[in-house]
C-alpha cells in the first residue's frame, strides 16, 4: 500500500493523514474484494523494515491501526470477513495485540472472505522463523533432513492455510517486492501502477483483475502443454 507518504507530501500535509486516507483506501478495496468474490486479501500494512521509520511515524501508525481495528468490527461482521495477521506479531505494542486478537477472535468463524494484515512482517524474516521451527525438529531427532520439501516448508510459514496470492497488486509505481511474501509469490502475476495508494480505487482494483485475467499462467511450462491439458507441476 505504497505512496500515502507521498500523496500528503503533495497536499502540504503531514505524512500520518496520508496514512489515514491510504485506512479509507483499505475499507473500499476491502469492499470491493467482497463484492467481486476474492476469497483472500493480503495487506501488507506495516513491514519489519518499517520499524526503521522515525519514531513518531511509527507510534501514529500503530495508535492508526489500533482505531482501524477497533472501528472495523462491525464491518467485518455485517461482509463475514475473517481477520488474520500475519508476521513478528511479538514485537508490536500491546494495544495493537490485544485489537488485533479480539477482532481475529471474534471473526474467526467468517467464511466469506480472509483479510490477512501483513504486521512487522518480512519474507526473509518468515523464511528464518520457518527455518528455526525446522531445526528443532531435526535437532530434536522428530525429521530427518532428507524429508525437508516444499511442503514442509510451506507448512511452517506463518500461516500454513492461507493460499499463495495468484496477483499482487503494487501501488506507487515502485518495481520491487519489498521482503512481501517471497516464498508465496514465486508464481504470482504482478499488476504495478503509479496510482498512489490512497487514490487506488475499486474501479482500479476491477481493472487489475482484468488484466490478471488476460495473463498465461505457464508454472514454468509451455503454452501448448498447458492447451493440452497438462496440469501445473507439484511440490516436491
Ligand atoms: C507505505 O507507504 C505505507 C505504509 C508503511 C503504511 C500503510 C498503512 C496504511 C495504509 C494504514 C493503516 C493500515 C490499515 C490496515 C488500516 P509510504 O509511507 O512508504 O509512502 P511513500 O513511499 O509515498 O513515502
Amino acid at each position: 500500500m505504497d505512496g500515502n507518504g507521498r500523496w500528503a507530501t503533495a497536499r502540504e500535509l503531514p505524512r500520518i493523514l496520508g496514512h489515514r486516507a491510504g485506512a479509507a483506501t483499505v475499507r473500499q478495496i476491502v469492499e470491493g474484494c467482497c463484492e467481486i468474490g476474492i476469497s483472500a486479501l493480503t495487506l501488507y500494512a506495516f513491514s519489519w523494515e518499517n520499524w526503521h521509520r522515525p519514531s513518531q511515524e511509527v507510534r501514529e501508525l500503530m495508535e492508526l491501526l489500533v482505531e482501524f481495528l477497533t472501528g472495523e468490527l462491525d464491518r467485518l461482521r455485517a461482509n463475514q470477513i475473517r481477520l488474520q495477521a500475519m508476521g513478528r506479531l511479538d514485537h508490536l505494542p500491546p494495544e495493537v495485540r490485544e485489537q488485533l486478537d479480539r477482532v481475529m477472535a471474534a471473526t474467526a468463524s467468517h467464511r466469506r472472505m480472509i483479510l490477512t494484515l501483513a504486521l512487522s512482517y518480512g519474507g526473509r524474516q518468515e523464511l528464518v522463523d520457518a527455518t528455526r521451527k525446522i531445526a528443532s525438529l531435526v535437532q530434536a531427532g522428530r525429521l530427518r533432513p532428507e524429508q525437508i520439501n516444499e511442503g514442509l516448508i510451506a507448512q511452517h510459514l506463518y500461516l500454513p492455510e492461507l493460499p499463495d496470492p495468484d496477483l499482487l497488486i503494487r501501488t506507487s509505481g515502485e518495481q520491487r517486492l519489498s521482503n512481501f511474501l517471497l516464498w508465496q509469490i514465486s508464481y504470482c502475476e504482478l499488476y504495478v501502477t503509479p496510482t498512489l495508494w490512497p487514490d487506488f480505487t475499486k474501479q482500479e482494483l476491477l481493472e487489475a483483475v482484468r488484466a490478471y485475467q488476460h495473463r498465461e499462467r505457464r508454472f514454468g511450462n509451455t503454452s501448448a502443454a498447458l492447451t493440452n491439458g497438462q496440469p501445473r507441476p507439484t511440490a516436491e
